[in-house]
């Protein structure tokens, strides 16, 4: 993959940048920047090297939503003329990936840059299209994100902490298996570098081992599929909560108990990975999350930390000291992140290793 910083006479030219702004939004109000923040230094680098800029992003799922509040935003940063397209799902040619969308798109540059990693797993045209065309780069958060997160699957210290909630079972299983290592699947030990000494399941996730335990979960949301977690949850690596917070009959968190255990075994982790609130953080429960996370900032292991909510959660702690951090790295990434750690590589960053190759 070729890097923005090997850019040279930039000159006046008019670069694509693919940026990801699908960031909360309420009343008009951007309630997390950090997405947008964490693309600030590469358009400023573009900028600089003199560069006109065209950026495009999504916002939401079904292309509604207006990117008007993100570009008042930005204004506050850039004092340049910039384009910034309206939300890029409006067009039905982007998430069906239609050919002639993406070489409309292209002839809109004379370079493309991906600077967008947390929707890199989806092969979208604006993600993949335009570097069938143009000369096209990594931006600079895409590139620390590839270097970080290969720390998670590139011989990681031990003991190796992993802690997923959140909900979406079945894209998590795959994850889960991966860092268990092979034992969970055929039964024999084959444990490799690679995998984790610990697994911890919250969120919704855990429900679904409950339920397939036999546990009485009332009416916790989980995933109406068998996963085979009978036999998952005896390897012993896998660490179910020993309590959790009912509420309206309902799991809706991970007890104190399970606080403390998890405390624990951060103070004792070399490495951890953490993606997905413990709790059902939109109905308010992220109070298991906050202690979690501070006891994670507090923690001398190298950290790598993912998801929507829990980066909400992290971004809204007091003092907002995890910035400081130079052992904890925050994905952009949600399900990007996953699916990168699952297979080691994304569409979109595909698309930019097959442009540099020619
Ligand atoms: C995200 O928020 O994970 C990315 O922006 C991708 O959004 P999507 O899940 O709607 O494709």
């Amino acid at each position: 993959m070729k890097s923005i910083r090997q850019l040279k006479n930039i000159k006046g030219k008019r670069v694509l940048v693919r940026v990801d702004f699908n960031v909360p939004i309420k009343n008009g109000k951007i309630l997390d920047t950090s997405r947008i923040d964490k693309a600030m230094p590469t358009l400023k680098y573009l900028i600089k090297k003199g560069a006109r800029l065209i950026l495009i992003s999504h916002l939401g799922e079904n292309g509604k939503q207006s990117l008007k509040p993100v570009a008042d935003y930005l204004k506050k940063f850039i004092k340049k003329d910039i384009t910034l397209l309206e939300n890029i799902r409006r067009f039905s040619g982007e998430m069906k990936n239609d050919s002639k969308f993406a070489k409309q798109l292209a002839s809109l540059g004379d370079l493309y840059v991906n600077e967008a990693f947390s929707v890199s797993h989806r092969a979208h045209a604006s993600i993949v299209g335009p570097p069938k065309y143009l000369p096209s780069y990594a931006g600079l958060q895409l590139e620390k994100e590839i270097k970080n997160l290969k720390a998670a699957f590139k011989r990681p210290q031990h003991p190796f902490l992993f802690i997923l909630g959140g909900a979406k079972f079945s894209t998590k299983i795959p994850l889960i298996k991966k860092f268990l290592g092979r034992a969970s699947m055929d039964g024999a030990r084959h444990d490799s570098a690679e995998s984790a000494d610990a697994v911890f399941v919250g969120g919704a996730l855990m429900n679904n081992f409950f339920k397939e335990a036999g546990v009485d979960i009332g009416k916790s949301v989980y995933e109406k599929k068998n996963f085979g977690l009978k036999k998952l949850s005896k390897n012993p690596k896998i660490i179910l909560p020993p309590d959790v917070i009912v509420y309206q009959n309902s799991f809706v968190d991970v007890g104190p108990y399970s606080v403390k255990l998890l405390e624990e075994l951060i103070k004792k982790s070399k490495f951890i990975l953490m993606n997905g609130p413990l709790g059902n953080y939109e109905k308010g429960f992220g109070k298991a999350t906050e202690k979690i996370l501070k006891a994670i900032i507090k923690s001398r292991a190298k950290v790598i930390i993912g998801g929507g909510d829990t980066v909400s959660l992290l971004s809204n702690l007091e003092p907002r000291t995890y910035n400081l951090k130079p052992n904890l790295f925050v994905s952009t990434g949600g399900g990007a992140m996953l699916e990168f750690l699952e297979k080691g590589t994304l569409p979109g960053i595909e698309a930019l290793r097959v442009r540099s190759k020619e």
